[in-house]
């Protein structure tokens, strides 16, 4: 492909930040035009932060998946698009050219049709990552269903909230899923949630681990034998439904400061635009490149640069199904060479993890064919950045610092790989079309430098969130109204004397811990329905692997014991899953409360540093003599 939009050097940036700011519309009019459309825009942009309102390209028509496949095929069909390499090393990679990968997304296509999926049905897809996890989403989009992707560890009762949510009557999943040396019984755990969603119509099973599930006649299908049936009618290609501009494209659940998750909707062409526009530019794409991301594709990591941004620029890229450290912690650093990645993203999480196991596991390897490195979920710690910087990238690789969310579909704060200048711990600068503003507590904006305020965004870019699946009041609270007339991130933000941004975490009631997003509303919820618990308050504490580790306040009924413990672990598992098992259970007598009974969570998080001598003015407390004991009980 070539990319006319590709930005080359530091002051070709500067002129193409400038353009996006002045002329917005002319800009990415410019850059949607290098894409393939089956009818053009009438209008490049038409928004209104107040309702919100944000519609991109309207009037045009597209599929996203002729962009990610089709335009490819003449020029470069047989190039990989995607490698994928198994969990067992010794197991066989699967390589699909973009013509192979093109055919099976047809074939999967049909799969959905001939069993009556439609355009605008939501799918829910629940898989570990092989390559028919890919295709699955790019066959909903070829035939214009919504998918909803559901991380493979997520709990059976976090499917069946979001199969309600967004009324799906479509289930991708597969019999089971390989982790390191885990097996996980992905179809046993659907059929659990499914218990409570009488309304799914049918259950596609991809077999992966040859373990045989209980298939409930008329509902469940085997993914095999429906593509033998495609194969047998005779016409495998599946003409692309042709979408509106702002048609959604997918859901994608993240924690929100509320209890229940909230499903981000996308829609297709912004989406497309943007992913691919920020893909090209922060990793400053070759025609060679071989692109790793380690993300799982249940994230939006995985969505836009496994899937969406990646294929859509026509790169190569490499998905890996297991963990960094099985079967020992060298995995990545093989996968590198077996493959020769040129880009490897991965999250700080990952690279604190790999350096604790020691530098031996690193010897030997060949990382030569690496050009690229990139940190993504969490700001990164400098420690890290330096080992990755000299261990991995050898002192020759650019590290990009890519800041985001789910919400904004693609990168929006990032140095461009070689091209601007990174600094460790610091995201650096706005992508183009990315306008940031810092807001003090008084809600105006901070003008100068050096200062840190409230991460807001004051102009729409092409891929940001258009709504919340089914409420999109709760968009608006969520997003809008903290700031009238900007996106408020729940970030908070640096700016240095030179306009880089180091981003220092989130501001509102959601935890990051290893680069997984969580309320701790959500976690409270959880603990909640577990017998024997009366009340509980959950913060976030510095931990060193994870970034933030899940401190939980508790109260119970009855004389703590460690089954209780156990018991409080188990249920969190059960009802959201093992990443958002608390690290720390602390039992208390009562928790600090004002004397409108709300929470005050600010002298919980100063407990669970441990920084008890800035716990602050605790005489507003309804019964400030807890704060002691809770300081004394320290977990
Ligand atoms: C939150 C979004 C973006 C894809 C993966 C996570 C934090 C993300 C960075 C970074 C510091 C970062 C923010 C953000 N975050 N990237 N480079 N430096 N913090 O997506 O689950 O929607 O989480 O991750 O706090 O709000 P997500």
């Amino acid at each position: 492909m070539n990319h006319s939009f590709q930005i080359k050097n530091a002051q070709d940036y500067q002129v193409a930040y400038r353009k996006s700011i002045e002329a917005p519309e002319l800009f990415w009019a410019t850059v949607a035009a290098t894409f393939s459309w089956r009818k053009p825009w009438a209008r490049v942009l038409r928004w209104d932060f107040r309702k919100p309102e944000i519609a991109w390209f309207e009037g045009a028509q597209l599929n996203i998946t002729e962009n990610c496949l089709d335009r490819h095929l003449q020029a470069q069909g047989d190039k990989p698009a995607l490698i994928w390499e198994p969990n067992n090393p010794s197991d066989s990679a699967r390589t699909f050219s973009y013509r192979q990968l093109a055919e099976a997304v047809n074939e999967c296509a049909w799969m959905l049709r001939n069993n009556g999926v439609q355009k605008g049905d939501r799918v829910c897809i629940y898989m570990g990552m092989v390559p028919e996890l890919a295709i699955a989403l790019l066959a909903c989009a070829r035939i214009g269903a919504i998918h909803s992707v559901i991380f493979g560890g997520f709990s059976a009762q976090s499917i069946a909230d979001r199969v309600h949510d967004a009324q799906a009557a479509f289930l991708i999943t597969a019999d089971g899923s390989y982790r390191g040396n885990k097996e996980i019984p992905l179809k046993e755990i659907v059929d659990e949630a499914l218990g409570s969603c009488p309304f799914v119509k049918h259950v596609f099973v991809y077999r992966r681990t040859g373990t045989v599930p209980n298939m409930q006649p008329g509902r469940d299908l085997f993914w095999d034998e429906e593509v033998a049936k495609v194969h047998a009618a005779g016409s495998l290609f599946f003409p692309a439904e042709v979408m509106d501009a702002e048609d959604p494209l997918f859901i994608l659940y993240t924690s929100g400061s509320t209890g229940k998750p909230k499903g981000v909707v996308h829609t297709c062409a912004g989406y497309m635009v943007w992913t691919t526009y920020t893909f090209v530019n922060v990793f400053q794409i070759r025609p060679d490149d071989v692109h790793f991301c380690t993300a799982d594709i249940g994230w939006i990591t995985g969505h836009s640069y496994i899937v969406y941004g990646t294929l859509c620029a026509g790169a190569t890229s490499l998905m890996f199904e297991g963990v960094p450290t099985w079967p020992d912690a060298g995995r990545f650093w093989d996968i590198i060479a077996r493959h020769g990645a040129s880009i490897f993203y991965t999250s700080p999480t990952a690279i604190r993890s790999l350096m604790a196991h020691g530098l031996s596991f690193l010897k030997g390897k060949d990382f030569s064919s690496l050009r690229v490195l990139g940190s993504v979920g969490e700001p990164i710690n400098e420690e890290a950045w330096h080992w990755l910087d000299e261990q991995v990238g050898h002192k020759k690789c650019p590290i990009v610092d890519t800041w985001w969310q789910t919400e904004t579909g693609g990168i929006m704060i990032s140095n461009l790989a070689g091209v601007t200048p990174s600094r460790p711990g610091f995201a650096t600068l706005p992508l183009p079309g990315v306008k940031p503003v810092l807001m003090n507590e008084k809600g105006q904006p901070i003008l100068g430098n050096n200062l840190s305020g409230n991460l807001c965004l004051a102009a729409p870019w092409p891929g940001m969130i258009r709504s919340t699946w089914g409420d999109p009041q709760r968009c608006r609270e969520a997003y809008f109204t903290a700031y009238p007339g900007y996106y408020f991130s729940g970030d908070g933000s640096l700016r240095n004397e030179k306009g880089f941004y180091r981003i220092t975490g989130r501001v509102d009631d959601v935890l990051n811990v290893s680069g997984h997003r969580l309320g701790t509303a959500e976690i409270e919820n959880a603990i909640g329905q577990c017998p024997g618990v009366v009340e509980s308050a959950v913060v976030g504490f510095p931990h060193d692997l994870k970034g933030q580790g899940i401190y939980a306040f508790v109260i119970s009924s009855s004389e703590q014991d460690a089954s209780l413990y156990e018991a409080i672990l188990n249920t969190v598992t059960d009802v959201i899953g093992a990443i958002a098992r608390p690290d720390k259970i602390q039992f208390v007598r009562g928790l600090p409360k004002t004397r409108s009974g709300k929470i005050m969570r600010r002298i919980l998080r100063k407990i669970a540093e441990g920084d008890m001598e800035h716990i602050g003015d605790i005489t507003t407390l309804l019964e400030p003599a807890v704060v002691d004991e809770i300081k004394a009980g320290r977990a």
